[in-house]
């Protein structure tokens, strides 16, 4: 049975995977499935400003490199995650004391800096990440308290001035169903769009349960298709009450597969991509108390019915 990659680019879009840096660097058979496995990466961690830039102006790239030099060498497109965030920031950048002019410069320079090292080999960023309330309206946070409403506008053209060919998302949590969230999204694109700024694609991060429906996630990604830009499904994961059982594990392999099919039937959807692949390495049981096994593989990388129902999703005509 062929692999995910490559069931996914037989009908034009790519499978990818957040990638951790510890397990890459030590662990064998993590690597060995990846490479196999997935057209495309996203270092989970990696490339956030806390990793990369620990100290004003000192630059840490070891993760990021050995998960990109990774992709180079298995023939895998990397998604560049993420360079405009309120969290996972250093506390040189957040307790610093800046005035908003110094600030605008640290931020143009991390990312014309971060952009510039891998020109060619990062094909789409995630620019911005989660910069909405639940509300639909800007959240509160590092850089709109400090900056004011233009820094979302600065960071797209700053980028698309560091790295022409790349494109360049924002991406969210939460609008993966109709509401106020989705809504605000949608009034920021075409507000942005409309401005002239460099917006090229949306991604729907897609953390969810079990027990969810994404029944309205192919009418959100429409709409969003119909203001001219890419959407793409970013960083799916589906976690199950703790211990997992076969009705759960059901359940999930539902909605990974439904939201492949979403992906294959929406206009311009680009990627799906899983927020790890295996259980041994997931976000999930740290931050959600009772749940997990959230992932494709279990946590000895044997397939789990999740991952069985996303192949015949991927291979169907
Ligand atoms: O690397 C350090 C390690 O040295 C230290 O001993 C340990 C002690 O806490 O922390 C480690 O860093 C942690 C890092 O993950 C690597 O494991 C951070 O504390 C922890 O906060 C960080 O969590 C990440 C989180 O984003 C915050 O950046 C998760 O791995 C990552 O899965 C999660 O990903 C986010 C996306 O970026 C945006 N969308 C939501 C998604 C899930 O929260």
């Amino acid at each position: 049975q062929p692999p995910l990659r490559d069931l996914a680019s037989a009908r034009g879009i790519a499978v990818g995977t957040a990638v951790a840096a510890g397990p890459l660097r030590d662990n064998e058979s993590y690597r060995d499935r990846l490479g196999a496995e997935f057209g495309s990466v996203t270092p989970e961690d990696a490339l956030k400003w806390s990793a990369v830039e620990p100290a004003r102006g000192q630059y840490d790239f070891t993760d990021a490199d050995r998960i990109v030099d990774f992709a180079v060498q298995h023939g895998q497109a990397v998604r560049g995650h993420t360079l405009v965030w309120h969290l996972s920031l250093p506390e040189w950048l957040t307790g610093g004391g800046f005035g908003v002019t110094e600030l605008r410069g640290i931020l143009k320079t991390h990312i014309e800096t971060v952009l510039t090292r891998y020109r060619g080999r990062i094909a789409v960023w995630d620019i911005a990440n989660e910069v909405l309330a639940e509300d639909g309206t800007l959240r509160r946070g590092f850089w709109l308290d400090r900056l004011g409403p233009d820094y979302l506008a600065e960071a797209f053209r700053w980028a698309r001035a560091a790295d022409p060919q790349a494109r360049l998302y924002l991406n969210e949590y939460g609008a993966e169903h109709a509401g106020a969230k989705a809504d605000g999204l949608r009034a920021l694109v075409r507000d942005l769009k409309a401005q002239g700024v460099p917006i090229d694609g949306v991604g729907f991060q897609t953390h969810v349960r079990s027990s969810t429906s994404l029944s309205e996630l192919g009418d959100v990604m429409r709409h969003f298709a119909q203001l001219g830009v890419d959407v793409a499904i970013t960083e799916l994961d589906v976690r199950v009450p703790l211990p997992a059982d076969a009705v759960s594990l059901g359940r999930q392999a539902e909605v990974y597969a439904h939201a492949a099919r979403v992906c294959l039937s929406a206009p311009r959807c680009r990627s799906i991509t899983v927020w790890g692949f295996t259980d041994a390495v997931s976000w999930i049981p740290d931050y959600y108390f009772g749940y997990g096994a959230a992932t494709l593989l279990d946590a000895t990388l044997a397939a789990k019915p999740a991952y069985h129902r996303l192949t015949c999703a991927l291979a169907a005509a």
